[in-house]
């Protein structure tokens, strides 16, 4: 059962070593098996960095050994109960997987296409399915109306790009009061398994990858791909709307550039440089929102810096039911990284969450609700327009995001009156 006692919920994969699974012995240069885990436990693992004494680390919600495959790595993440708050509770779920180059973060999360079988499928297209399994129950039997939809970003360097739109740039606000606004993101309707082949497949093709040393595939953007909901359902004679996300992020692995073969000026230097750097501000989020839960200061990743930590601030603020995967080599060449991953995961496990699922709304009243903001919105932003500053105003692209969003909204919801 997902834990109660509100803290993030961090899982630990193992990916197999060579000797355990021979077709992975080329895609790992100079990989040997000799093991950097003293110890593997259901509930624990016991890592040598090479250096220092074995340390043991505590995961309680499960440690996923080597020769765990794809679909029992869903089970014993507990993700069909995740989906279940998604798509019954309203609550906003998200998913992170982290750890070193090569250790399995995008084989976890979106896993092998679905051309030859499904055996291969990753936490995201098993997820998307079991979903769509359940609403189309529902949907036969009369009782709900669901928009399913998703959006798929890139963050490259300091950019962010939209991958289901030819990566488009994708505009994000000045920091305000509420946080961090995006440009509405091109979405995709999901309604059969063809629609998650075709994003799967976008995924794999668009998204920025390159071989290094480390990893054939590696990727070198991190990657937020976001399952949307709306439901419609009737209690005590109202149609009652409820809206919910469920966000998979994927991120680029920690490297050495020795390890990656990568040169400082190389574009993989380059990049490796600027992915460590994002991932140590995440880290300084992490450990800030740690230190300030409890307190009560809403603004709480204020002095966090870095995409990252914007992207995946609902995550930290404890606004979503927040599930992590650190994914880790056994090999005791790595042991340095996987006791840092190891280390890492730990800390994310102190992370509160305050798990609010979200109320109903009456849908008519939601929709006069939504119809009225736009307008306003319109209002406000003709008045910039004939402004001295116009659209350089700095309102300006906050309210046109703000309006493209309720306009999304607003077409879903109508859909399902
Ligand atoms: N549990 C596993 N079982 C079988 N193969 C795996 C497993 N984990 C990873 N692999 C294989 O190892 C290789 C590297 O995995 P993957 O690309 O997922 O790493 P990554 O953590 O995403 O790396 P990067 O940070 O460089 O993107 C791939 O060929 C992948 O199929
Ligand atoms: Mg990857």
């Amino acid at each position: 059962m997902i834990s109660d006692d509100g803290k993030c919920n961090v899982f630990a994969r193992m990916r197999p070593l060579p000797d355990e699974d021979p077709k992975l012995g080329t895609t790992a240069a100079g990989a040997s098996s000799a093991h950097a885990l003293v110890d593997i436990a259901p509930d624990h693992v016991m890592c040598s960095d090479g250096r220092g004494e074995p340390r043991d680390f505590t995961y309680p919600r499960a440690v996923i050994p080597g020769p765990m495959n794809q679909e029992q790595t869903y089970a014993t993440m507990m993700m069909p109960e995740l989906i279940q708050k998604f798509l019954f509770e309203g609550q906003h779920c998200t998913l992170v997987a982290y750890g070193q180059t090569g250790s399995g973060k995008t084989h976890t999360m979106f896993g092998a296409g679905m051309e030859e079988d499904e055996s291969g499928l990753g936490l995201l297209p098993r997820a998307m399915l079991t979903a769509l399994e359940q609403m189309e129950a529902l949907r036969q039997a009369g009782t709900h109306k669901f928009v399913f939809s998703a959006t798929a970003i890139e963050l490259y360097g300091i950019e962010v790009f939209d991958l289901l739109n030819e990566k488009a740039q994708v505009q994000i606000s000045a920091f305000s009061g509420r946080g961090f606004d995006f440009e509405q993101c091109q979405e995709m309707v999901i309604s059969s398994q063809s629609d998650v082949q075709n994003l799967l497949r976008i995924l794999f093709t668009e998204r920025t990858s390159r071989g290094t040393k480390m990893n054939d595939r590696s990727s070198r953007a991190h990657c937020i791909a976001t399952l949307n909901l709306t439901r419609v359902t009737e209690e005590a004679g109202k149609k009652m709307c409820y809206r919910s996300s469920f966000s998979f992020a994927d991120l680029c692995g920690s490297e050495r550039t020795s390890k990656t073969a990568a040169t400082k000026t190389s574009a993989t230097g380059g990049e490796g440089i600027g992915i460590n750097y994002d991932l140590s501000l995440l880290h300084f989020a992490v450990e800030q929102a740690v230190q300030q839960q409890g307190k009560s200061n809403s603004k709480k990743l204020e002095r966090a810096d870095g995409i990252l930590s914007k992207v995946l601030k609902t995550a930290l603020d404890g606004e979503s039911l927040t599930n992590l995967v650190v994914c880790c080599s056994q090999e005791a060449r790595n042991g340095g990284e996987t006791f840092f991953t190891l280390k890492w995961g730990e800390d994310m496990s102190r992370l509160r969450l305050r798990k609010q699922a979200q109320q109903g709304k009456d849908l008519e009243k939601e929709l006069e609700r939504i119809g009225k903001e736009i307008k306003e919105e319109e209002g406000a932003i003709k008045k910039l327009e004939a402004s001295p500053s116009g659209k350089q105003n700095k309102f300006y692209a906050k309210r046109t995001m703000r309006v493209a969003q309720l306009r999304t909204q607003r077409e879903f919801m109508s859909s399902l009156m």
